[in-house]
């Protein structure tokens, strides 16, 4: 095993009656990516504010590179950069000289903070808009900015809370190909995020976390094994029939079947499609239930995380004006 490059154990905060924290253990080795995964609230930028030194906890610990936050906050800090929800740059300097002040803040010499602030100009496309004041900016060069300012001083371990809210999807995309660059070059990153997609794509581990809690850890395809291999999604033409599906279908299910209470929809986690699938629509069939809607799936991050907590993620509205769950689209392949 590699050595952690961030420890916790047993995390807790609350502010005032608010408990943010209840207890969390993380455990990422060096140079990986953990997607602390959860809805608005559960606790993730708690977390992160712990882990870089600016809360102190009521109780557990946390060791960054080996050293503890708050007995060592300092040792901390010279380890560790942090991107915020909010992009954190002034917005009446341009990009290169935002740069070079946190050069000069971190006590480079005037030279290296140019040489870094051109580097990370260049390493991020913003050479041409480095020369701008960054009022002028797209929010995803901001945040590209941002993101370079938080890695002037190379650091070891790096915390992203949200970076890609917020962002168009083509942003987000090429945001996302920035973080993994990063990681290859050995970067340990603790990334925070409420989109399904980004965490199964950028992170070696996941952490799903809801109110306080850790309530589930594993890799992308750890936690959608736990689905069963595929997922029957159907919707009925008497929606006040669901319960009496829902019990029909329970025995075919490879776990819990569930109703979708916002949209409707049924979905039963099987193991063999092929097969269950007649076996569906024949159970079905035979009790008169008229299906609508068919369609056969793999299991999204979204299925784990309605079967984990029992409800769907925030809904987005989309520019087609579809809600969407925010944890990502699924891939459908139409059964029927
Ligand atoms: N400064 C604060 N004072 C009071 N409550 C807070 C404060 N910051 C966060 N909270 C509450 O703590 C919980 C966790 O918040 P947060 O860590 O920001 O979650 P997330 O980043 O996952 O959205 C939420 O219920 C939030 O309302
Ligand atoms: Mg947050």
């Amino acid at each position: 095993m590699p050595p952690s490059a961030i420890l916790t154990e047993g995390l807790a905060k609350s502010y005032g009656p608010v408990r943010a924290l209840r207890g969390v253990n993380l455990d990422v080795p060096e140079a990986t990516v953990l997607g602390l995964l959860g809805p608005n609230g559960a606790g993730k930028t708690t977390a992160v504010r712990i882990l870089a030194t600016l809360l102190v906890p009521d109780a557990g610990r946390a060791l960054v590179s080996g050293r503890d936050v708050v007995r060592e906050p300092d040792a901390v800090r010279s380890q560790i950069g942090l991107t915020g929800q909010y992009a954190a740059v002034d917005e009446n300097l341009t990009g290169r000289e935002n740069l070079e002040l946190v050069g000069r803040l971190l006590h480079m010499g005037r030279g290296a903070a140019r040489t870094r602030a051109d580097e990370l100009l260049a390493g991020f496309e913003l050479t041409d808009a480095g020369r701008r004041p960054v009022r002028t900016y797209s929010g995803g060069m901001r945040r590209r900015l941002d993101l370079a300012a938080s890695l002037v001083g190379r650091p070891k371990v790096l915390f992203l809370d949200e970076p890609t809210t917020g962002l168009d999807p083509r942003s987000r995309v090429g945001l996302w190909d920035v973080i993994a660059g990063l990681v290859a070059g050995g970067t340990t990153i603790l990334l925070t995020t409420q989109y399904l997609e980004e965490a199964d794509r950028l992170a070696d581990r996941i952490a799903v976390i809801d109110d306080g809690q850790v309530i589930a850890e594993g890799t992308s395809g750890e936690l959608k094994d736990r689905m069963g291999e595929d997922v029957v999604e159907m919707r009925l033409v008497e929606s006040g029939r669901a319960s009496e599906a829902l019990a029909l279908l329970a025995p075919l299910a490879a776990a819990e079947p569930r109703l979708d209470a916002e949209t409707g929809r049924l979905m039963i986690p099987v193991h063999h499609a092929g097969g269950t699938l007649t076996d569906v629509v024949r159970r079905l069939d035979g009790a008169n239930l008229e299906v609508a809607e068919l369609s056969l799936h793999r299991p999204s991050l979204d299925d784990v995380f309605l079967a984990l907590t029992g409800r769907r993620a925030e809904m987005e509205q989309e520019a087609d004006g579809d809600a969407r769950g925010r944890f990502g689209r699924r891939q459908q392949r139409k059964a029927a």
